[in-house]
């Protein structure tokens, strides 16, 4: 098997930024209870034009730039997301045109905050048994084209951006171990119930606002804090590393509450852990991609490192890996 790395890190977010304030003027919230209760202050959105592909595009841009190496080296493009451009084409078969990566097979991962992770796993597999050399793996989202502005419970969670990372072949291991789960018993607690062949796009589900994200938040939030638990330990056993090895925990950043009940029961005590959440809201599979390529970018992780990356999503899904940088 080959020993497989990541060579560059890239993230876009796009420029239209909405406060608290702007929500306190939209559903009955405030910004106090926003922050309590999220962390939550500020998240991105897209403009009008701007669909999943374009972010995407834009961060992938900036990870091939990172590891020096162009589109046409690229042989494998994922792009995990929730919102894609369409149902059918994948989205990522339109950021291979958007960058010109003739050679690539593209396909989109739907395992919601947990995609990333998945991506990178799937990715991992195809470098180290020699099917690809060098993979673009992207966590991209347009949550507000999926969000119920009118629904207070969910319109204040979420935010627009893109991260993205290649995978190459390397001269030492870089992704030490993945681990991913499922539930799905579960898919009652967070989903877009129409647009798909179970409800299609009708009058009554228009009228039915069923083409929006539905969330029933507080079961979602106690299975997280365990999965995420669990997710880690076992990527962690597989690698052979102990909680006390980690430099850098990038979490999905759902809410600040779940994180840091995660990082209370993992007992870590020389690792930090990495946040956008404040700035960005939750961006489901460009979360931790997000996350991570900041936490790059601003010098925080060096090299040799162990990163813990650990997600969860709808399905249930979730996941976690440990990189040494
Ligand atoms: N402003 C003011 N009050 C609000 C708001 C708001 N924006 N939203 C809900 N409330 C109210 C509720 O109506 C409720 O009022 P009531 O007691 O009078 O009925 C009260 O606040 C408490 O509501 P809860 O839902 O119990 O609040 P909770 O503390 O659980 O926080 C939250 C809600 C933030 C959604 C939390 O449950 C959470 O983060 N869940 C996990 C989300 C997650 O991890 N999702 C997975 C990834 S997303 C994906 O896969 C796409």
């Amino acid at each position: 098997m080959k020993k497989v790395g990541i060579i560059g890190v890239g993230e876009y977010l796009p420029e239209k930024i909405l406060t608290n304030a702007d929500l306190e003027k939209m559903v009955d919230t405030s910004d106090e209870w926003i922050t309590t209760r999220t962390g939550i202050k500020t998240r991105h959105l897209a403009a009008k034009d701007e669909a999943t592909s374009d972010l995407a595009t834009k961060a992938a841009k900036e990870a091939l730039e990172a590891a020096r190496i162009s589109p046409q080296d690229l042989d494998l493009i994922i792009v995990a997301t929730i919102t894609p451009d369409m149902q059918f084409p994948s989205t990522a078969t339109f950021v291979q045109a958007n960058l010109g990566a003739k050679d690539a097979i593209c396909f989109d991962i739907s395992a919601a905050c947990a995609g990333f992770i998945y991506a990178i796993s799937i990715a991992h597999q195809f470098i180290a048994r020699g099917t690809c050399r060098n993979a673009l793996v992207i966590g991209a989202e347009v949550l507000s084209s999926i969000t119920d502005w009118q629904d207070r419970n969910t319109c204040v969670l979420f935010g627009d951006g893109a991260g993205a990372c290649v995978l190459a072949e390397a001269k030492s291991d870089g992704i030490l171990s993945t681990y991913l789960g499922s539930d799905g018993t579960k898919t009652d607690l967070l989903n877009l119930p129409a647009g798909g062949s179970r409800h299609p796009a009708s009058q009554k589900t228009l009228d039915e606002r069923m083409h929006y994200l539905k969330m029933q938040g507080n079961e979602v939030f106690k299975i997280a804090v365990t999965s995420m638990t669990d997710a880690a330990q076992e990527a962690l056993k597989r690698a052979g590393l102990e909680c006390a090895d980690v430099n850098w925990i990038i979490p999905h950043q759902a809410n600040i509450r779940i994180i840091n009940a995660l990082a209370k029961r993992l007992g870590f005590v020389n690792a930090q852990v990495y946040l956008n959440i404040d700035r960005c809201g939750n961006m489901s599979s460009a979360s931790t991609a997000t996350a991570l390529c900041e936490a790059v970018k601003e010098g925080k992780i060096k090299r040799s490192d162990i990163v813990l990356l650990d997600a969860f999503g709808a399905g249930l899904v979730w996941g976690a890996a440990i990189i040494r940088w």
